[in-house]
This record gives C-alpha cells, sequence and structure tokens, in this order.
C-alpha cells in the first residue's frame, strides 16, 4: 500500500487527478470506478480541469458508481446519480450509456445488484477504483460488520453513516435508512485502487484502517490485502498516524 500525505486538499486532488489521467491516457477505454461524496469533489475538479486543456478525454471510458440510496430517484439532488452528473459527468465527454450507477429504485433489488455485478464482469472488471471512507472505517456503503460482503448488494446504513451524511440534507431524518452498494469483493476485484482522506474527522478511520488487525469491523482495513493501492491523505486526516 502506498500512502502519500499532501500538504492540503487542493494538493491531494491534484495528486489523485494525476493519477486517474494517466491511467486514463494509458487504457483510453478503461472502465473507472467513481465514488461520490465531498472527499472526491476536488478530484473531479482537477479531472475537468485537464479535460478542458485536452489533457485527457472521456469519450471511451466507462463507468461504474460505488453505490446509491435506496428510494432516490435520479432527480433528487442528493441522489448519487445526481452528484456525478453535477461534478463530473456534465462537464466532460462521458457518454450517459456507459456512465453506470446503482439504480436505487429498482424493483427488484435483488436481481439488479446481480445484474450491476455482471455488468462489472462483463466489461471486463474495473481498472481503476476511487475511493473514500467513513467515519466509520466504511468504504462504499460496507459498514462495519462481522464478514467482508462480497458482491453489489443492499444494506442498512448504520446510525454513524446517517450522521455523518445529514450534512447534505435537511435534516437527519431525510437520510435514507438503505442504500445499494458495490461489495467488498467487487471493490478488491479491481486491478487498481486510489483512496482520497481528508480532515480531522478522518484521522481516526485512517488510524484503524492501517493500524489495527484486518477485520470486518473497519471494512476498508482489506485494502491493506490490494495489491496496487494507493492512499492519499492530507495533513488532518494523517494526525493519528
Ligand atoms: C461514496 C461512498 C462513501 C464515501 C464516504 C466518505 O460513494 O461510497 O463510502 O466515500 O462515506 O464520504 P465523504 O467523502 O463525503 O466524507
Amino acid at each position: 500500500m502506498n500512502v502519500i500525505i499532501a500538504e492540503n486538499y487542493d494538493l491531494l486532488s491534484k495528486k489523485a487527478a494525476t493519477i486517474i489521467a494517466t491511467e486514463m491516457n494509458e487504457k483510453p477505454d478503461g472502465i473507472f470506478g467513481f465514488a461520490t461524496g465531498s472527499s472526491p469533489v476536488g478530484t473531479y475538479k482537477e479531472l475537468i480541469k485537464m479535460y478542458e486543456e485536452r489533457i485527457i478525454d472521456f469519450s471511451k471510458i466507462t463507468s461504474f458508481n460505488l453505490d446509491e440510496y435506496i428510494g432516490l430517484n435520479k432527480e433528487h439532488d442528493q441522489s448519487y446519480y445526481y452528484f456525478m452528473h453535477e461534478n463530473l459527468f456534465n462537464h466532460v465527454n462521458m457518454r450517459e450509456e456507459y456512465c453506470n450507477i446503482p439504480n436505487g429504485m429498482a424493483d427488484d433489488m435483488e436481481a439488479f445488484c446481480n445484474e450491476y455485478e455482471n455488468e462489472m464482469q462483463k466489461a471486463g472488471g474495473i481498472d481503476l477504483q476511487i475511493l473514500g471512507i467513513g467515519p466509520n472505517g466504511h468504504i462504499a456503503f460496507n459498514e462495519p460488520t462481522v464478514y467482508f460482503p462480497d458482491k453489489t448488494h443492499t444494506v442498512k446504513l448504520t446510525d454513524s453513516t446517517i450522521e455523518a451524511n445529514a450534512r447534505f440534507f435537511e435534516n437527519k431524518d431525510m437520510v435514507p435508512k438503505e442504500a445499494v452498494t458495490m461489495g467488498i469483493g467487487s471493490i478488491m476485484r479491481a486491478k487498481k485502487i486510489v483512496m482520497v482522506v481528508n480532515g480531522k474527522g478522518k484521522a481516526e478511520a485512517v488510524r484503524r484502517m492501517l493500524k489495527e488487525d484486518v477485520n470486518p469491523n473497519v471494512p476498508a482495513s482489506i485494502l491493506r490485502y490490494h495489491p496496487n493501492v494507493t492512499v492519499i491523505l492530507d495533513k488532518e486526516a494523517a494526525s493519528l498516524l
């Protein structure tokens, strides 16, 4: 695992974007796993700048997003579909039909999860996966539990996650209680992983990910078993290491 400590969020975002851009140039038809949340927003801004400067091209890439809330439709301004379009897809030349985001409104969630997982594998698997980490050590919406879920599945969000994400909603009660998420196996099958983490609020999760035994109570700790992970931290996120 390669751990990089950047001076601040701007430099962290530039570093992450450079790794992603390098991958896009090496594999213009690559499969990219995107994350939502506040952590990668700066990275996406950098990628948009690089696209505008014609350093990168999104026209042939395919994307699979990590997760989506159950019960929010695409138009909801807190859906991850909306987030990805606002923060990246609407500003670059991604083809809409190649952007895959879990459908939080599927009638048959189990069938949807199987299909999403199969689509990912059919596409050849993810070349580069971008991740954030939750304050409780979750990756995607794989919450702390007693095992590492393998494939895309539905999950009940923990209080800690609902609390952490309440800042994006009018109040805590508006945060959906369930989500659909790639599994830990889906993430671990990615060829490369880049995690971005900023802020003091994540310092304890980062310490546990890197210093505690690998265990499903800290889902991100499994990344230590992956052969190609780069974790980019700002100084605050790295402050307990
Ligand atoms: C988002 C996701 C989550 C976030 C994590 C951190 O698609 O899967 O695991 O990466 O909750 O969220 P932020 O970046 O908002 O602190």
